[in-house]
């Protein structure tokens, strides 16, 4: 299922991301930000768990979010630097790796590199600004689906109607959260009006 997010604030911080003057240091803090804003309305999904703690007041029951089944998956590169703000906010958490990079040609997204630890039990969560074919998260997805998790979500900043499009066709089964739908892809499978190679532009690889 997808869900789009919708205010000012997301809107705001994205379209400084498309401007080719935020340097890179700006640009990770935005996409940094970005993710929280993301995590902060995806995981009103998940279930709570009532635990009885010691309060000043003795003790109680109150809700909280099982932070040991959750593991977040960045997809290198861009997808990194949304992973510590919510190692952050989540520290019990597990992380794990994969590592993508989109033929020039094909356009298919090749796997270079995983470290996943066992996903059986977790809230797996994806982590990626960027959703163009949807090659790269479809490819994620059936990646981590063979290791049996017990729920996947995944947090995306920008998409192309088509790569949505895609995800929904080929894994319906997971909770897609998606800040920015753009207008379409080019023929280079750039999202149009997009922001540009955002690995590139997160740690000033061109030139
Ligand atoms: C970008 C982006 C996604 C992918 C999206 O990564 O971060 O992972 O492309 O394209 P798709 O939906 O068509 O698969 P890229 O391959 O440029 O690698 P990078 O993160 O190292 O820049």
């Amino acid at each position: 299922m997808i869900h789009k997010l919708s205010n000012a604030v997301i809107t705001n911080l994205i379209n400084h991301l498309r401007d080719s003057e935020t340097e890179s240091l700006r640009f990770r803090q935005i996409v940094q930000q970005l993710a929280r804003l993301l995590a902060y309305e995806a995981f009103g999904i998940l279930h709570l768990e009532e635990k009885k703690i010691n309060t000043w007041l003795g003790e109680s029951s109150f809700s909280f979010i099982q932070e040991e089944e959750l593991m977040f998956i960045p997809i290198l590169r861009a997808g990194l630097p949304m992973l510590d703000p919510l190692i952050e906010m989540f520290p019990k958490a597990q992380s794990g790796f994969l590592a993508m990079a989109r033929d020039e040609t094909t356009h298919k997204a090749v796997l270079y590199y995983d470290k996943v630890p066992e996903c059986q039990g977790k809230t797996v969560v994806l982590l990626d600004p960027m959703l163009a074919t949807g090659g790269s998260l479809a490819d994620a997805i059936e990646f981590v689906k063979k290791h049996d998790p017990k729920k996947i979500i995944s947090l995306n900043i920008i998409a192309a109607p088509e790569g949505l499009e895609a995800i929904e066709k080929a894994h319906s089964d997971i909770d897609l959260f998606i800040a920015q739908i753009d207008e379409r892809l080019n023929e280079q499978k750039f999202i149009i009006p997009g922001l540009g190679d955002a690995g590139d532009r997160s740690y000033n690889t061109t030139g």
